[in-house]
């Protein structure tokens, strides 16, 4: 059987025979000389298929082949600095092992037709150096709480009730009841923090956002923490550790992943470097003040444009602390110091990305969390299993949700987190 070997191993190997395998890329040829650049997941390789080497039956097969068709080819590998990669392969054989049609995706297509064709859109280079970010930023996330000694925990994607506010739950009929996607991993980590107290995990969320944005998906993966004894000041601490971890991953593996999005790079480099500072609610209002003009007044959530406003005087990731408490969860404990401040956290990107984490102390107090249910319209009875990890044996704890094509976006430039994930859903997308 013959072994065959990526394009980037035949690549590195730098002469020789090779035996590589993949699809068509790119092929332009005459009636002598056809030249196919193929790709596999790890690079692309010009491939020169003479007529004379060949034979006249297979010249004919090749002469044919459109983009997209797969096949093995079998040569000789050279430099050739006039090649797309660097390299060629000289064709002794090959074989076709899939015919293609006309692909349908050509140059210059609409946001909207690539999303129609996303199926076969996810080969591009585009699309997989995306990919490849995204799965080295979440194995390094692994690899990070590994190391601080947290367990995974998996918690039920059916849930009965909301985390994150009625208005954007979707609903599930569930048997002859019914039941809500997951809007958060929270509650029930809440639970896990009693057994294993350093918890961690990442699973598909759900919220029925109604609004049109390049920042909110209906189905996106949050990536959550939860840890007992943790207060405030410990939890946005981990959220900046485990982000700045994962970038300095991304920054070693995937420079040519960044370079083929056209990344600014050093941006990224900046960020890995410098120290990410925290600041309160009310102080990101006087910068919007002093520096933009922007009159907020105390006691509403910063908005897209309030963020991005506070951003421009950020080159790292900034953590906002403090935000007012009426508007936030039921689950986030006033501060005890300044009352009408909750003690939680958001953590924004720069360059425009805004918020990325969310997160919070967690209010242990089973009044306060009953006010604040009602206030909502919610029935506190529904929520027994909540308040009975407030009754035996409470300890201080918290917890983070990390949105992970948010942090992906960033981390790749792009500007609609759509790109951040194979198969987006959106209020006008569910499908392929
Ligand atoms: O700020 P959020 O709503 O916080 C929570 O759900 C907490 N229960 C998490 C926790 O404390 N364990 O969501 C967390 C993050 C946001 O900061 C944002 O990055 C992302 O999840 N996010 C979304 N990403 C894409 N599309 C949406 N519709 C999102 N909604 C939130
Ligand atoms: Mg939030």
């Amino acid at each position: 059987m013959t072994k065959f070997q990526q394009i980037q191993e035949a690549m590195d190997q730098g002469s020789g025979k090779v035996a590589v395998r993949g699809w068509i890329y790119r092929e332009r040829g005459s009636s002598k000389l056809k030249f196919v650049v193929l790709r596999d997941s790890t690079n692309i390789i010009q491939c020169v298929i003479d007529k004379s080497v060949v034979g006249e039956d297979k010249f004919q097969i090749i002469k044919k082949a459109q983009i997209e068709t797969s096949m093995t080819i079998f040569g000789e590998i050279k430099k050739e600095e006039r090649a797309p990669s660097g390299y060629e392969i000289h064709v002794k054989d090959f074989e076709v092992i899939g015919t293609c049609d006309t692909f349908p995706i050509g140059r210059d297509q609409s946001p909207e037709f690539l999303l129609d064709n996303r199926h076969l859109w996810l080969r591009s280079r585009r699309m997989t150096a995306i990919l490849k970010i995204r799965s080295t930023y979440v194995q390094a996330r692994e690899e990070f709480f590994k190391t601080k000694g947290f367990w995974r925990f998996d918690a039920p994607i059916l849930q009965p009730n909301q985390c994150e506010g009625g208005s954007t739950l979707f609903e599930v009929k569930y048997y002859k009841a019914k039941t809500f996607l997951s809007q958060s991993w929270q509650l029930y980590a809440e639970a896990g923090v009693f057994a294993l107290e350093k918890i961690y995990n990442m699973g598909p969320t759900f919220r029925a956002e109604k609004s049109k944005t390049s920042r909110h998906l209906s189905e996106f993966w949050m990536a959550e923490a939860e840890a007992a004894w943790y207060d405030l000041h410990d939890i946005t601490e981990l959220a900046k550790e485990e982000l700045k971890f994962c970038l300095k991953k991304v920054l070693e593996e995937r420079k040519p992943e960044l370079e083929i999005l056209e990344r600014d790079i050093k941006k990224l480099e900046v960020a890995a470097k410098k120290k990410w500072p925290t600041i309160k609610y009310r102080e990101a209002l006087k910068v919007l003040k002093d520096k933009a003009n922007m009159d907020v007044p105390f006691g509403k959530d910063l908005r897209t444009i309030e963020e991005e406003k506070i951003m421009e005087h950020f080159d790292t990731p900034v953590v906002v602390t403090h935000y007012p408490k009426e508007v936030m969860a039921f689950y986030k404990p006033r501060d005890p110091e300044v009352s009408d401040e909750a003690l939680c956290f958001d953590m924004l990107a720069p360059e425009g990305y805004g918020e990325i984490v969310g997160g919070s102390q967690r209010d242990t107090d089973i009044k306060a969390i009953e006010k604040c249910l009602k206030d909502e319209g919610e029935d506190p009875a529904n929520y027994k299993f909540y308040f009975d990890l407030r009754k035996y044996g409470s300890v201080p704890h918290s917890g983070y949700g990390v949105g992970v094509e948010r942090v992906v976006a960033w981390m790749c430039g792009i500007d609609n987190i759509k790109d951040a994930i194979p198969f987006p859903r959106t209020m006008i997308r569910w499908s392929p």
